[in-house]
């Protein structure tokens, strides 16, 4: 036996003579990037998600950087981003001219820690990104709350969190945006790049659309430096036919991990908190244990798929030495990068199969 880390064939073929319709629709309309399909899948995105408008972009990472630039940021304007996090998260608020400022995060959910964030508003501050590590919401009326009070935009950063909530509000709706990444494996995930901006202010949602467009005001015009950011039409029309099932698979996902937590109850392993209220919708499964290296080798040996999510923390990667962080700076992030390993969670995952990756996880840890 062995059981992967994802199996997204199979997790296509019940939908594929649906996708392939939608795909030939797109060779009908000519209309390979935007088009009427792609503003259908974004007016069934927006009302999905309850907010008014939903821009389709080119991935996770450009819906950020667009959400960005609405706060014309200068290079002294600060930002606040979780050091243990996807290399994007910083990216985006380099290439936009400002200065990202890390804080460290909590030791258990490794989401960004908010009496840290409050801890690090300076004068120069203008925006913080929450990111919903893996799928789990930050508590984002404590963080909505000293947002408020310090007078930061929140940039939500949902590309783990497709269809979560917090308090029964879906995560992408407290921000001034919400951003996802459609990148393959994600819970709602196309068949190549492609992401998208949630947003309820009309003027947001214009500037948005112009940004994704070089900048483009009319056929003649292009008042502001833009971006090639646009959704292409068969990305739009696979994940059209994908988010129907969007909801029963993440609840298929919270069941896997359910499962898993059942099972490692016992177990010398911090594991991820599970309510019933869809605020984690396990993107990832994602365990902290104290060998972790030897349990990622052990599982590999046995042919169970595995991944870090993250190997190292954002103020040590060599991209950022000019900052002249070091070691030390940020432990808790530090210690989760030597801590956390992810198992298979996939929706489609058999129940054999996870008895099989729990029970060599077990036995690992219990050796
Ligand atoms: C937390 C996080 N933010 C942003 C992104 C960027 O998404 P994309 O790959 O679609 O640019 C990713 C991608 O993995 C991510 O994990």
């Amino acid at each position: 036996m062995k059981a992967p880390f994802f199996r997204l064939k199979e997790q296509h073929h019940h939908l594929m003579e649906n996708i392939i319709k939608k795909i030939e629709n797109v060779f009908e309309t000519e209309r390979f990037i935007l088009g009427p399909l792609v503003e259908k899948f974004e007016s069934r995105f927006a009302s999905m998600m309850g907010v008014k408008h939903a821009i389709g972009v080119n991935s996770g990472t450009d819906a950020l950087m667009l959400s960005l630039r609405l706060l014309d940021l200068q290079p002294e304007n600060e930002v606040i981003i979780p050091v243990f996090s996807y290399i994007s998260v910083a990216e985006v608020v380099l290439r936009v001219g400002a200065t990202p400022v890390f804080v460290d995060v909590d030791p258990m959910t490794g989401l960004i820690d908010l009496s840290k964030v409050e801890a690090a508003v300076t004068e120069n501050t203008r925006a913080v990104i929450p990111v919903h590590l893996y799928g789990k919401a930050v508590n984002m009326i404590s963080l909505m709350e000293i947002a408020r009070k310090h007078n930061l935009a929140v940039i939500e950063d949902c590309s783990h969190a497709t269809g979560a909530q917090f308090h029964g509000r879906k995560l992408g709706t407290y921000g001034i945006t919400g951003c996802f990444s459609f990148y393959p494996t994600m819970n709602l995930g196309g068949v190549g790049d492609g992401g998208m901006i949630l947003t309820d202010h009309d003027e947001y949602a214009a500037r948005l659309r112009k940004f994704r467009e070089h900048g483009r005001i009319d056929n003649v015009y292009y008042d502001e430096i833009g971006y090639n950011s646009r959704l292409d039409a068969i990305q739009a029309a696979v994940l059209t036919v994908k988010m129907e099932e969007l909801e029963d698979s993440n609840a298929e996902k919270i069941e896997n991990a359910r499962f898993y937590n059942k099972y490692f109850a016992e177990a010398n392993a911090v594991l991820p908190e599970i309510q019933d209220d869809f605020s984690h919708v396990f993107n990832m499964y994602t365990l902290q244990v104290a060998q972790r290296d030897a349990l990622e080798i052990y599982l590999k040996e046995k042919k169970i798929g595995c991944a870090i999510y993250y190997p190292l923390p954002l103020h040590l990667q060599p991209c950022f030495d000019f900052f002249e962080y070091k070691e030390g700076d940020f432990p808790q992030a530090e210690q989760l990068c030597k801590r956390v390993i992810s198992l298979p969670v996939f929706p489609g995952l058999k129940r054999q199969e996870i008895q099989f990756v729990a029970q060599a996880v077990l036995d690992f840890l219990k050796a």
